[in-house]
């Protein structure tokens, strides 16, 4: 028997997005600018907005030991829970300045293992909207699920 994932997203242009959206864009965008990324030289942004309202940001680590560093991603929800623990997060934001020094022209999406942390965030707490930008083109998802199906959670521990 064939079967079919559908996903769901949004797609906007920047100047187009609702405003808490676009404050998360503009603070991802932002937030490029403090990528270490001398390896790379791909400097990813993320911003996120906790349930309380706080807006933190974060952007990728690297490290001459390449598998040391961490994604933009990771490294601003890691922040988040070990700053606000039990707090859930309501969207987060990823920007990326590519190799050219341009936002990236198409949307940044999360690499694998940064949906997997992310999704472990939304399964504590409730579906988190996320916002993935490109240089005009912005798409937004209600939920990690619909960017990491058949998810690994604790349930299936
Ligand atoms: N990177 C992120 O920070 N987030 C992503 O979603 C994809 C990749 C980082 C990891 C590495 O520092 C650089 O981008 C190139 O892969």
């Amino acid at each position: 028997m064939n079967r079919q994932i559908k996903t769901n997203f949004q797609e906007y242009t920047f100047d187009e997005l609702p405003a808490l959206d676009k404050q998360l864009a503009e603070k991802a965008r932002e937030a490029t600018q403090t990528s270490y990324s001398p390896f790379s030289h791909f400097k990813v942004g993320a911003a996120l907005m906790l349930d309380n309202g706080v807006v933190l940001t974060g952007s990728n680590q690297e490290n001459a030991s390449f598998t040391t560093g961490i994604c933009a991603e990771r490294c601003t929800v890691f922040y988040a829970n070990a700053n606000y623990p039990g707090v859930g997060v309501k969207a987060i934001a990823i920007a990326a300045i590519d190799t050219s020094g341009n936002f990236s022209d198409e949307p940044i999406s999360p690499c694998g293992a940064c949906r997997q942390v992310l999704s472990e965030i939304e399964h504590r707490h409730h579906p988190m909207r996320t916002i993935l930008c490109g240089r005009e083109k912005v798409y937004i998802f209600e939920s990690v699920s619909d960017l990491l199906p058949f998810q690994f959670t604790s349930d299936s521990l």
